[in-house]
């Protein structure tokens, strides 16, 4: 199947493009072009004007912005379409647009910015972008929440609760300013009161890969290994960030790794793939995962399904989104490609 794929690749040149997330089995990382945080992957997608063919290796959020910021007739296609995102599918157009309403009708619309984690679909990026907000990652989330504070005085964070609480408490917003919103209840469960005092309202969701991680894990790492710096995602909770030496996306966790001495050892809070794969090519440092934790939706991605979609090179798994939600949606995910992490 490798030796298929080259080929394919081989007869197509630079009509075609590979995206690999980080999170991909080094099989796919291996044939990938470019291997990418969503932030980067972004940025590749919306430069690569040239290609008619982007293969995206990821989750379907990721490939669906790519599609969002490519320009006409470019095609993505993604090798499988049930590839998805738990975090991004516990929040809906619907679910997000009552909030709104409900969170506008107290707070006023000017005073509330909406932010929108790159996990989570076109609808959803679209409400953002409507509303003067914009997408952020886990690469750009501070300064996403600086630009934001700059037009108003909330934020409204969806859907991860905890990137948008481990950044909340690296800009000093005290605990009680942040909320949350508890999308099976009215005011997300809230009190007016408590909205008015609310500086970040914060989307009760979560990705179950990264909260998983516990502070128990930690501890009983550093007993074992006293010399070892510990590095999470912060999609992890606040505890397992407080607790953890360094934080960062998975790009910030890649580059960690190729910047620190020969010996070390390092262990991180983050998906498996990623971790097995930096393993490998550092054998001179001690790479070890906090505990093991597989996104089965990056898992999807198989070498079988991208051959497959080589094979059917601009015909099938094409991820369109529809005109009018594209350009709302562009507008947000263009206001986050403004913020590239410093
Ligand atoms: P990154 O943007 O850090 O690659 O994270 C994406 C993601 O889905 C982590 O679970
Ligand atoms: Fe979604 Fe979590 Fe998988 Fe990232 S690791 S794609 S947030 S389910």
């Amino acid at each position: 199947m490798i030796e298929k794929i080259k080929k394919i690749k081989n007869e197509l040149g630079k009509k075609l493009v590979i995206l690999t997330h980080h999170y991909q089995q080094k099989e796919i990382v291996g044939l990938g072009d470019f291997q990418g945080d969503s932030f980067g992957l972004s940025q590749k997608a919306a430069a690569d004007q040239d290609v008619e063919f982007i293969v995206f290796c990821g989750v379907h959020f990721m490939a669906e912005s790519a599609a969002i910021l490519a320009r006409p007739g470019q095609i993505v296609q993604i090798p499988d379409m049930d590839a998805g995102c738990w975090m991004a599918d516990m929040a809906d157009s619907i679910m997000v647009e009552r909030a709104w309403d409900e969170l506008t009708a107290i707070a006023g619309e000017d005073s509330v910015t909406p932010l929108v984690y790159m996990n989570s679909d076109a609808f959803i990026k679209a409400h953002c972008g409507r509303n003067g907000g914009a997408v952020c990652t886990s690469s750009n989330a501070p300064d996403a929440f600086k630009w934001a504070f700059e037009k108003r005085e909330k934020i409204f964070f969806f859907p991860d609760e905890h990137l948008g609480r481990n950044t909340g408490n690296r800009m000093n917003i005290p605990a009680d300013q942040m909320i949350i919103w508890d999308r099976s209840k009215p005011l997300g469960g809230n009190s007016e009161e408590s909205i008015k005092n609310a500086k970040v309202i914060l989307w009760d969701g979560y990705c179950l890969v990264h909260t998983r991680f516990t502070v128990d894990q930690i501890n009983d790492r550093r007993r074992e290994f006293p010399e070892a710096n510990i590095v999470v995602h912060p999609e992890c909770t606040q505890e397992v960030v407080n607790a953890a030496d360094a934080v960062g996306s998975t790009s910030f966790i890649v580059n960690y790794v190729k910047e620190a001495p020969a010996g070390s050892t390092i262990i991180i809070g983050t998906e498996i793939n990623l971790i097995e794969r930096l393993a490998i090519e550092y054998p001179d440092m001690k790479i070890m995962t906090l505990s093991d934790s597989m996104c089965p939706n990056m898992a999807k991605i198989t070498l079988d399904n991208l051959l497959w979609t080589l094979e059917n090179i601009g015909r099938v798994n094409i991820v369109t989104v529809e005109d009018d939600i594209k350009k709302d949606a562009g507008l947000a995910l263009d206001r986050m490609l403004e913020l590239a992490p410093k």
